[in-house]
């Protein structure tokens, strides 16, 4: 499955990107995160799968595209073959916002694992802790900062004020920065996009030691998926605070609320594929870039059973006359 699909994804993450991304800075957030969806939908029909979209835009009656239990890939027209079985998650437009401001670090990410390897996650909270492979099986959700920034500052073999700590800037998060700031790790707040940081934290040079916060559960399942290619870990807990989410937690067969979730059994796949590209230019990965003849794109791929993470620098041409390429 990997070897056959990874570039075929990397094919619907880019032309999402680029779709994307010619609506920068238009201050439309939702335009931008169409833009994406319909883009990704369009091409992934194309690939050589018989799909279903297990984490995506929402319920079928909220979402015309990508809605979870759709049915994506080449099965749907071709039943002349058998195409092999994939579930899909989504996040076509992660940092909508960011897009929509022009800001750096949106991205759009898929996740393909065989048929079961992706948690079918509600969109709730979620609780998290992200840390690089150095740091596996170092933190814990219930302690406190300063133990788990102890713990990550020991198997690094540093100082915690040497430590780069990234949190969501969200008032729910007020305790968790003061409690970090007492510590005297450092901090880098930031608007929207907690994923690609959790990418951040597992890849080394990046100058990001953890993530911690609050964020979207689907992009905890995600950033699972990713981890599980790069050796790093998550750990998460859904946040369910009403009546109406534990019906949702039942209505998916969630028994145990408070459960706490490690990657593994966020992404237990055996087979993973996790695609994503730059849309604004970011920490992780160069936003596209328009250049009258064509466009430029870079992308990170990642296999797990292959134990490949590549990243990838596309020139998209078009059919100009005279085309010039231009090395970085
Ligand atoms: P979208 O791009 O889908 O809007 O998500 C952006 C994001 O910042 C995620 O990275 C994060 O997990 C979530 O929103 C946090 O949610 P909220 O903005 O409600 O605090």
């Amino acid at each position: 499955m990997e070897t056959e699909l990874s570039l075929e994804f990397l094919r619907v993450v880019e032309r999402a990107a680029i779709a994307s991304a010619r609506t920068m800075g238009l201050g439309d957030r939702h335009g931008s995160d169409q833009a994406a969806v319909q883009a990704m939908r369009s091409e992934m029909d194309s690939v050589g799968m018989d799909g279903t979209i297990v984490i995506g835009e929402g319920e079928r009656d909220e979402a015309p595209m990508l809605f979870i239990g759709e049915k994506v890939g080449a099965a749907a027209r071709d039943k002349s073959r058998k195409y092999p079985q994939v579930d899909i998650a989504v996040d076509p437009l992660e940092g909508t916002n960011l897009c929509a401001t022009g800001e750096p670090n949106a991205i759009v990410v898929l996740a393909a694992s065989d048929h079961g390897g992706l948690l079918h996650a509600p969109d709730l909270y979620m609780e998290k802790i992200v840390v690089g492979p150095a740091c596996r099986g170092a933190v814990e959700l219930d302690a406190t900062p300063e133990h788990n920034l102890r713990a990550i500052a020991k198997r690094l073999d540093r100082k915690v004020e040497d430590l780069v700590v990234i949190v969501l800037e969200r008032p729910r998060h007020e305790k968790l920065i003061a409690d970090i700031r007492k510590t005297g790790a450092r901090i880098r707040l930031i608007t929207d996009g907690d994923l690609s940081a959790g990418i951040t934290a597992a890849v080394s040079n990046m100058g990001v030691h953890a993530v911690m916060g609050t964020g979207g559960a689907p992009e905890g399942v995600l950033t699972a998926a990713a981890l599980r290619c790069l050796n790093g870990q998550i750990i998460g807990r859904l946040v369910a605070s009403k009546p109406e989410h534990h019906e949702r937690l039942a209505q998916m067969g969630i028994k145990d609320a408070k459960r706490i979730y490690d990657t593994q059994d966020l992404a237990p796949g055996k087979n993973i594929i996790f695609a994503c590209t730059g849309v604004t230019g970011g920490n992780l990965l160069r936003g596209v870039r328009f250049f009258g003849d064509g466009t430029r794109t870079q992308s990170l791929i990642m296999t797990l059973d292959q134990r490949q993470v590549r990243f990838i620098d596309s020139v998209h041409l078009e059919k100009g006359a005279d085309v010039k390429v231009r090395f970085y």
